[in-house]
């Protein structure tokens, strides 16, 4: 059984994985000259933010250029303004603007780079931001990295409005996840928890998600079962009424043209 000094060991290493993750990430797609950069959410991010300060201050922008930060919810706007970085809220975004690269944090991420996010309940705001942007940097250490998804994380995010819960909650179990529950807060006895939009998380879990690999080999993820292919589920996720949208980041956020086009992306390290 695990002690003290051996789950403070772990805790290190993790924390040192991520770090590593995210240096290694701000190295490889940040650069002073960018416009916009989107931030995401979790603790991996904190990171992040470390190293763009960091490089910042070893290679400031051009005399006058300004590089401004989307965040995505409450708490990536809080690491923007104390690493004191500009904030822009994605809703004053110019319309023709396309964000240079966005980094972002991740639950798990599979063989062909789709994650599962939304373990810290900001995965609509990150989708938005992830969607506006050239290049999406999902940063994610040794833990996270599966061959499918739904392997060491157990069950997939969904923002829910709350009057929709119970039906979101019903026609869930009807495409065959069987116990999808409603995330409280940690203090439970304060009721459901509630996301930047005041929304429900309901967290479904289901058999693992199969990748368009399988599928080419002839591996049937149309849902008998409740195996689906990852774009398959999202899609049936998201047509469900009361459902705001479904933390698996897969190909029509734009996601695609880095990790299915290999123009870029971030493979976990
Ligand atoms: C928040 C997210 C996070 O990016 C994800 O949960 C990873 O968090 P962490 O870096 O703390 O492991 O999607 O909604």
């Amino acid at each position: 059984m695990a002690s003290g000094p051996i789950a403070n060991v772990d805790l290190e290493l993790i924390e040192s994985a991520k770090r590593k993750a995210a240096f290694k990430a701000v190295e490889d797609h940040f650069d002073s000259s960018f416009s916009y950069v989107g931030i995401g959410s979790g603790s991996t991010i904190r990171y992040g933010v470390e190293a763009i300060a960091a490089h910042l201050k070893a290679n400031p922008p051009a005399k006058g250029h300004n590089i401004m930060f989307v965040p995505t919810g409450y708490q990536s706007n809080e690491l923007v303004r104390r690493a004191r970085l500009l904030p822009l809220p994605f809703d004053s975004l110019p319309d023709d603007v396309m964000l240079d690269v966005a980094f972002d944090g991740a639950d798990e991420v599979d063989e062909e780079l789709n994650c599962i996010k939304g373990g810290g309940a900001c995965l609509f705001q990150e989708k938005l931001v992830a969607m506006r942007s050239k290049k999406f940097v999902c940063i994610a250490d040794y833990r996270k990295n599966q061959k499918r998804l739904l392997t060491a994380w157990p069950s997939i995010p969904i923002e829910v409005a709350p009057f929709a819960e119970y039906e979101v909650l019903r026609a869930l179990r009807l495409l065959g996840s069987p116990d999808p529950v409603t995330r409280l807060n940690a203090d439970s006895k304060a009721g459901p928890l509630k996301t930047d939009q005041g929304f429900f998380i309901v967290d479904a879990p289901f058999p693992q998600l199969l990748t368009d690999g399988d599928e080419a080999a002839g591996t049937d993820g149309s849902g008998k079962n409740g195996i689906y292919s990852v774009e398959r589920l999202a899609r049936k996720i998201k047509m469900i009424i009361g459902v705001l949208e479904v933390g698996l980041f897969f190909g029509e956020n734009g996601y695609e043209a880095q990790s299915k086009g290999k123009q870029g992306g971030q493979k976990p390290v």
